[in-house]
């Protein structure tokens, strides 16, 4: 039904997009990563995408190392900004949509309610700055794309914190986690289908395209601490949890405080159903679980 462009396919996403593939087999998939296809390089997106006649270029591919980014400030520009506006040309150029994935920490994280989608963004990190900056090129070049902003993604693939919690519970007896940083954490899986499931109401007909910026992260919040304590308890893993304050585990990048993201315009524009946190957390473990 529609020819789909994956960039990033490695990463932790880019192999969540890539497991879906059998529950929707309407569509073609080509998967890629920076050996197949560096979108670092303006040339390359626009040959590839040229030969490829694509419909949609979901993009996965990112520097996301946040606080190595605060003194790699080059590589991290290169590929969250230069290189999401080479993806902008080469789709006005060869006319595929773009699905691109961003992050909530564009916001400085002061707010008290969940950030809207048109929240001002006063991101704090390079990370964010750099993941910011990505969004408004690629608008520029092509307004007709989708931004989808997400939030402490973790899954069965890949680094990431769910996975670090599950090694350090079993690896120690103590440990102290930050409870003043308030997100949403995220089930790639969850993101994954959302993104897979609004291209294709949109194939179907029943929606049409709507560009600019979206939220997505599962339903509810926490705090790291509250994540690990639940993390744990669903692992049955017996760990001493203590919470701390963000200072007492500096780190280079800031991080917001509360980065909750409101997500009214996909569940509006697409009638998505959300899944809560916790919810999805059980799903992930139980996979995890399996594999030990
Ligand atoms: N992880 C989170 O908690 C989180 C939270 C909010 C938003 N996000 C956003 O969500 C998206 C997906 O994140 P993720 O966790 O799946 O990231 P990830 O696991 O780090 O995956 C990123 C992928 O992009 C590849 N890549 C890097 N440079 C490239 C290039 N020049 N050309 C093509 N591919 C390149 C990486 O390859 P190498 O590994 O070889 O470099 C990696 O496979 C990103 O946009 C990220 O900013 C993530």
């Amino acid at each position: 039904m529609a020819n789909i462009l994956i960039t990033g396919g490695n990463g932790q996403l880019g192999q969540c997009l890539a497991s879906f593939q059998a529950l929707y087999p309407e569509h073609d998939y080509t998967i890629t990563d920076v050996d197949d296809l560096n979108i670092c390089n303006g040339d390359e997106i626009i040959e590839f995408t040229k030969e490829g006649k694509f419909d949609y270029l979901i993009n996965c591919a990112a520097y996301t190392a946040v606080d190595k980014a605060e003194h790699e400030q080059v590589a991290a520009k290169k590929i969250n900004a230069d290189a999401v506006k080479n993806i902008g040309v080469a789709a006005k150029l060869n006319n595929f949509k773009v699905i691109h994935i961003s992050t909530d920490y564009v916001f400085d994280g002061r707010a008290f309610k969940p950030y809207s989608e048109d929240a001002v963004t006063i991101p704090e990190s390079f990370y964010g700055q750099s993941k910011l900056l990505g969004e408004k090129f690629l608008l520029e070049e092509q307004p007709d794309s989708m931004v989808i902003r997400t939030a402490w993604l973790y899954s069965e693939f890949g680094n990431n914190f769910v996975k670090t919690m599950l090694k350090l519970g079993q690896e120690r007896e103590e440990l102290k986690i930050v409870a003043d940083q308030i997100g949403s954490p995220t089930y790639a899986k969850d993101l994954a289908e959302v993104v897979l499931e609004v291209i294709t109401k949109i194939e179907k007909d029943s929606f049409p395209f709507e560009p600019g910026i979206y939220h997505y992260s599962n339903e509810g919040v926490c705090s790291w601490y509250d994540f690990t304590i639940n993390i744990h308890e669903l692992a049955g893993i017996d760990c001493n949890i203590s919470p701390i304050e963000s200072k007492e585990y500096p780190t280079a990048a800031p991080r917001p405080h509360y980065s909750v993201l409101g997500k009214n315009k996909i569940k509006e524009n697409y009638k998505i159903n959300i899944p809560y946190w916790r919810t999805s957390l059980e799903k992930c473990l139980k996979v995890l679980v399996a594999k030990q």
